[in-house]
């Protein structure tokens, strides 16, 4: 099955072709000017360059020929030479009704399914989930979804971060406020017992004041003359000894320590089980919770091999790989594999996690959504593999993101300055779509239940669809009274239109119509089927770019063209005939059908009413 935007872009490469000319040529894509056309094709004015020829006169040649075609209703020559085409309302219709069948809902699917690899999430063990983990778990989501819609086999990894100076800095914490713990017997030989002896909110309480015991200075902000002025002071809770007695620990946990290894997995476990529920609140679900740690058991293998093969050499105490080439523009720091103390890092583990997956998974493409400030590290990590044999570079992608600022353009902190953290950010989220639902009087007379359920999706639908909506790369400011809004691009505004749809359904029920067969009268009902063909497209540029924001621009675009329908082709009202009440019905079906489709790959989730 294949959209009217292809098909004419193949037919038209045909005609074009037929000529002696280039089939490249026939690509056609949606008219700025629906009032003039569907298509537009600048196919002629290409030629016309390329042989030297007047344009206009390619384009009157091309035109007749591609009329002929059964599904086009006519060409017409514009301006220089642009092609204009309309598409037959029979070819309309005939898609439109596809949608309705098709599984994919004319998503489409990619012609040959690959193993892809999705490395997204990265949450740390005990440090506070922070926002811009949230923004990799949503985007990371999305691709995943994206990916297996159009047939890919995803496997996903969270690529859990248990496994630096953290997890040492943390037995050194637990140590000092629980020293009877048998943990800390340098002979500790015992199984892993199941109670453990810290919660989540002891480790993200130990967390930070442990790492501010490393630091000589903090920084204070003093407010003089009205400007708030940042002092370095020294910082009271600085503890000398602190930093050598977490890389001593985090040494011997490496070493295999068995008290450390045992209280390091309860560190882990209790995290995992917070994420695990965070995650299902938002409805990201990860295929693997491995983590950094995973990679450690191949670890003296790799540096052995890379050793013997001199790829890693000895550079001031440190096993490094030399990385740079001569095409480089920017400095190229060597990859660390082992460093001066005999410690492996984040190099390290990544370059692992890549041999592991060679072998478990065998990905034959694996993408990183990680923040883009990481875009060095993840340059570095793929091209070591590469200089190692482990893995192909190009099968490598680092999907990179900006950050989520405040209102203030500076990442996003509560308001007293800290980290936020996940669960009170997704809280306040929660509250404030209640307090919209509520101003609004929307589904004032559910039950509680309800009313909570949807106020949640609405919360989900706005932070999802504001991450997602922005050009990935890019820094957003995220402004919650904005995204939580039912009027403009949002993701309320979304949930609303689909709900809308489905009351439509309802009643239509109630009143006995049935759907029927599609046909294409009004200009409202001919954009509507042409946004309908256009999910496709839409789909595979997102696939191809790693881009969920086109998923975003086409439900959006989707949807408004159903209002603009809705408005001018009454299904309910007296007076139309039976028909057309049918035909009707069943482009909104299409049209909810796919727009829960294109929602579904934004992880967003429709109430049944509002
Ligand atoms: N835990 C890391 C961090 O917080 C992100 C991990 C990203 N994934 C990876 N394979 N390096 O920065």
């Amino acid at each position: 099955m294949t959209d009217l935007a292809t098909k004419l872009s193949v037919a038209a490469g045909a005609v074009f072709e037929s000529m002696g000319l280039d089939a490249e040529l026939g690509q056609v894509r949606r008219s700025d000017r629906p009032d003039l056309a569907d298509f537009q094709c600048n196919g002629a004015m290409v030629a016309g360059k390329r042989a030297k020829k007047n344009p206009r006169e390619v384009a009157a040649e091309v035109a007749p020929k591609i009329e002929a075609l059964d599904f086009v209703e006519s060409v017409d020559v514009a301006g220089p030479g642009f092609l204009n085409i309309k598409v037959s309302a029979q070819a309309l219709q005939e898609r439109a009704a596809q949608v309705l069948t098709d599984p994919q809902s004319g998503g489409g699917k990619v012609e040959t399914p690959r193993h892809v690899m999705m490395d997204f999430g990265g949450w740390n063990v005990a440090k506070p989930m922070h926002i811009g983990h949230l923004r990799s778990t949503i985007i990371g989501d999305s691709l995943q979804r994206l990916f297996r819609f159009l047939g890919d086999d995803v496997v996903s990894d969270v690529h859990l971060g248990d496994w630096g100076l953290q997890m040492g800095l943390l037995i050194v914490g637990v140590s000092e406020e629980q020293p009877d713990l048998p943990y800390f017997d340098a002979d500790f030989d015992g199984e892993y017992p199941s109670e453990s002896p810290v919660s989540m909110d002891d480790l993200e309480r130990l967390y930070p004041l442990y790492a501010g015991m490393m630091k000589e200075e903090s920084v204070v902000e003093t407010v003089e003359d009205g400007k708030s002025v940042f002092k370095k002071v020294p910082n009271p809770a600085y503890r000398e000894e602190i930093r050598s007695l977490a890389q001593t620990a985090t040494a011997d946990l490496q070493a295999g320590r068995r008290g450390y290894r045992a209280l390091w997995k309860h560190f882990c476990d209790v995290t995992q089980i917070g994420l695990e529920r965070e995650c299902g609140e938002l409805g990201v679900k990860f295929d693997l919770w491995k983590g950094e740690s995973d990679a450690n058991v191949l670890l003296p293998e790799i540096t052995e091999d890379l050793k013997s093969r001199n790829i890693a050499v000895l550079s001031e105490g440190a096993w490094v790989i030399h990385i740079e080439r001569e095409s480089d523009k920017k400095d190229m720091p060597p990859f660390m594999l082992v460093n001066s103390q005999g410690a492996v890092g984040y190099h390290a583990t990544d370059l692992g996690t890549i041999l592991d997956r060679k072998r478990t998974n065998k990905p034959d493409l694996t993408l990183y959504v990680v923040d883009a400030r990481q875009a060095l590290h993840f340059e570095q990590v793929f091209r070591a593999a590469q200089l190692a044999g482990y893995e192909n570079e190009d099968a490598l992608e680092h999907i990179g993101f900006g950050t989520m600022n405040g209102k203030d353009g500076k990442p996003f902190k509560t308001r007293e300055g800290g980290v936020l953290k996940l669960y009170d950010f997704i809280s306040q989220a929660k509250d404030k779509a209640r307090e919209r639902l509520e101003e609004t009087g929307m589904g004032a007379d559910y039950p509680a239940e309800e009313r909570a359920d949807i106020a949640d999706k609405v919360a989900l639908a706005a932070i999802k669809f504001a991450d997602l909506s922005n050009v990935r790369t890019k820094n957003y400011v995220f402004d919650l009274d904005q995204f939580v809004a039912f009027e403009g691009k949002t993701g309320p505004y979304l949930l609303y239109a689909a709900v809308r749809v489905k009351s439509l359904m309802r009643r239509a029920k109630e009143e006995g119509i049935q759907a029927g067969e599609i046909k294409i009268e009004l200009k409202e009902e001919r954009a509507l089927a042409l946004q309908l063909d256009a999910f496709e497209t839409a789909l595979k540029l997102a696939y191809e770019n790693r881009t969920p924001h086109g998923v975003c621009d086409h439900v959006y675009t989707l949807a408004q063209a159903f209002s603009s329908f809705w408005t001018n082709a009454p299904i309910l009202k007296a007076g139309v005939p039976d028909e057309v009440k049918a035909s009707r019905l069943a482009l909104a079906q299409a049209t909810l059908k796919q727009l829960e489709a294109g929602l579904y790959l934004i992880g967003i989730e429709t109430p049944e009413r509002m």
